[in-house]
């Protein structure tokens, strides 16, 4: 059965990423994509309590709607529009510390105040995904939160894309 430490969320951040780091590389062992994706954004949810954790696949010139935690979200995004796009686009990390300020942000919840996109690479260095955080607070994200989820989002990537399992 799968277990997490419980976080402590009045932990400074850099603590819990160091957490973070350990429960996801012993969490996300499973063959299964879709289960660690779920999984992983389980425990970004409950190491954070960011207002929308979740993923979005690249299929063809579209974003996928993925396995996430929070409130209902846009199915499908497309290329050229938002911070997903963006980040897809870049295939590096978009800190968005207003979306209002953002031309072309997806509105998917009201609430949303600030966000940050990641890419998920495959083995060719393609962005195969994005990893996209949202948050109530205007300005919850910085360049030490890309920096520790992109290197977390890497270090697990090919559990997270159909890729098979070569650390099992
Ligand atoms: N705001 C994103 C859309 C996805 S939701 O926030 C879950 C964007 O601009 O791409």
């Amino acid at each position: 059965m799968a277990q997490a430490e419980a976080f402590d969320r009045s932990a400074p951040r850099t603590e819990r990423y160091d957490q973070l780091d350990m429960q996801c590389r012993a969490l996300l062992t499973d063959a299964d994509p879709i289960a660690n994706q779920a999984n992983f954004v389980a425990l970004l949810h409950m190491a954070f309590g960011w207002h929308w954790v979740g993923f979005y696949r690249v299929a063809g010139d579209e974003l996928v709607l993925g396995p996430f935690q929070g409130p209902v979200a846009c199915t499908r995004l497309f290329k050229g529009k938002g911070v997903c796009a963006e980040a897809w686009a870049r295939n590096a990390p978009v800190v968005v510390p207003d979306v209002d300020a953002f031309p072309g942000h997806v509105v998917c919840s009201a609430e949303s105040r600030s966000e940050l996109v990641l890419p998920v690479r495959n083995a060719a260095g393609e962005v195969a995904a994005v990893l996209d955080v949202d948050s109530v607070e205007r300005g919850d994200f910085g360049q030490d939160d890309a920096d520790r989820l992109q290197a977390m989002v890497d270090a697990v990537s090919h559990r997270l894309l159909n890729e098979g399992s070569p650390d099992v």
